[in-house]
């Protein structure tokens, strides 16, 4: 997608799984993306990864659930480049846990980075869109957790129904700066945080089996299915789409429910 070149973009949590399918995607349309993530070790492995691979990304290290390490990222980022075209807010994390068990760190864990994290990149990134006025494109990692969900998993349930909320506010707020705000929502994706949670389980090949067959595609989503609709909704061909959510799960989510019998 040529109109993507030379956009600069930010991804949090592009160390892995589907923030790095996200980040090169745009890097090889020729984009400038910044990795914005919170492990060094991940962060400085996948900026070595892409710069010798040809693409320009550079890395800072950033804790979406802290809001000084959020202001100084966008700051260094406007410093350098002068715009920003492009956020990703893709860094989440999931804790599944009995709510007789969850506790109140656990709930502040997962808001803090799932849904503040959200709040305070968007923040930051349209006021400096805002200043400096230039049009953008911010794009929200949400879940199909968002719409249906499964036993334990308030928090990151609530989280995520949150960003979809906080989306079509965003989308209202921000339009009027000609900045356009949208969610996608991954069903089953292959990262490694996909395959930790399988391989925790008592039979993770039967498990496996029945996800598959609950899909109507017969697969789960890779970070690349994921990554080409966000570069879709952060070019000018998707100019007249924001407050929209997007599922991308096989058609997993539709399903009514599932029975051997027909
Ligand atoms: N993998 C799936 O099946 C799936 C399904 C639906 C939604 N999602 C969503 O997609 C996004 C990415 O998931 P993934 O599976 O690639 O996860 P992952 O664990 O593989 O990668 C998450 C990345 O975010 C980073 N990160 C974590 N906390 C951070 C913080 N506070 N600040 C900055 N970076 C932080 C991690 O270091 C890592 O690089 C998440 O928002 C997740 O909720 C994933």
């Amino acid at each position: 997608m040529d109109e993507l070149k030379d956009k600069v973009v930010v991804v949090t949590g592009a160390g892995n799984g589907i923030g790095k399918g996200i980040a090169e995607l745009f890097a090889r349309y020729g984009a400038k993306v910044f990795l914005a993530t919170k492990y060094d070790e991940e962060g400085s492995r996948v900026e070595k990864e892409f710069v010798e691979s040809g693409f320009w990304a550079k890395y800072i290290q950033t804790d979406v659930s802290d809001e000084e390490s959020v202001r100084s990222m966008i700051a260094e980022v406007g410093k350098v480049m002068g715009r920003i075209d492009v956020l990703v807010n893709n860094a989440g994390i999931t804790i599944f846990k009995s709510i007789l068990e969850a506790t109140t760190a656990d709930w502040d864990k997962v808001i803090n980075t799932d849904l503040k994290g959200v709040f305070l990149c968007s923040k930051y990134v349209a006021e400096h869109m805002v200043v400096h006025k230039n049009k953008g494109s911010i794009i929200n990692i949400s879940s199909n957790h968002a719409y249906r969900t499964l036993p334990d998993t308030e928090m990151y349930a609530a989280a995520k129904g949150g960003v979809n909320a906080m989306t079509r506010s965003m989308a209202i707020s921000l339009g009027q700066y000609g900045i356009r705000v949208n969610s996608v929502c991954p069903g089953f994706t292959d990262t490694n945080h996909y395959q930790n949670w399988l391989g925790a389980k008592e039979n993770p090949q039967l498990l496996e089996r029945e996800i598959l067959d609950l899909h109507a595609s017969g697969r789960i989503s890779t970070p690349e299915d994921i990554a080409h609709i966000v570069c879709f909704l952060a070019s000018d061909k998707s100019g007249n789409i924001t407050g929209s959510d997007f599922l991308v799960d096989g058609g997993l989510t539709s399903r009514l429910y599932y029975s051997d019998k027909f």
